[in-house]
């Protein structure tokens, strides 16, 4: 198995502040850690959840991918992040294999990491995210 495990699911929301208030007085969530994605144009925060994350994700521009999501489906859960031990060599598998990768390498993302995202429309409508360990 290529995924060693869920690293986090990402929720797109309108409003990031009323979604951390939610979750803290609905469960008693605290917030991990948050932080502007430029080059994705969200706001997210990231909420621990036993090894895992929510990441809250709002947009902050209106041509913002997570924009697009919120005007066509309405809030809810926006892409799955999965972890895995080597981004490099999986990418190199899934283009092999003609998988519809939406980043053919792999680029920084948040929490500095480097991830690659694969199109919904590769599999049973996924957005996923591959998040190096
Ligand atoms: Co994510």
């Amino acid at each position: 198995m290529k995924l060693a495990k869920v690293d986090h699911i990402g929720i797109a929301v309108r409003d990031l502040d009323a979604a951390i208030e939610y979750f803290a007085r609905r469960y008693g969530a605290k917030v991990a850690s948050r932080e502007e994605i430029p080059q994705d144009k969200v706001e997210e925060a990231m909420i621990q959840v036993g090894e895992s994350y929510i990441q809250l994700l709002a947009p902050t521009a209106d041509d913002s991918p997570v924009a697009k999501f919120l005007e066509k489906r309405g809030e809810g859960i926006h892409h799955i992040g999965f972890g895995v031990e080597n981004l490099d060599g999986l990418l190199e598998e899934l283009s092999a294999q003609d998988a519809q990768l939406i980043d053919d390498r792999p680029r920084l993302g948040g929490g500095g990491k480097m991830v690659a995202f694969v199109h919904p429309k590769d599999g049973p409508g996924i957005l996923v995210e591959l998040v190096q360990e």
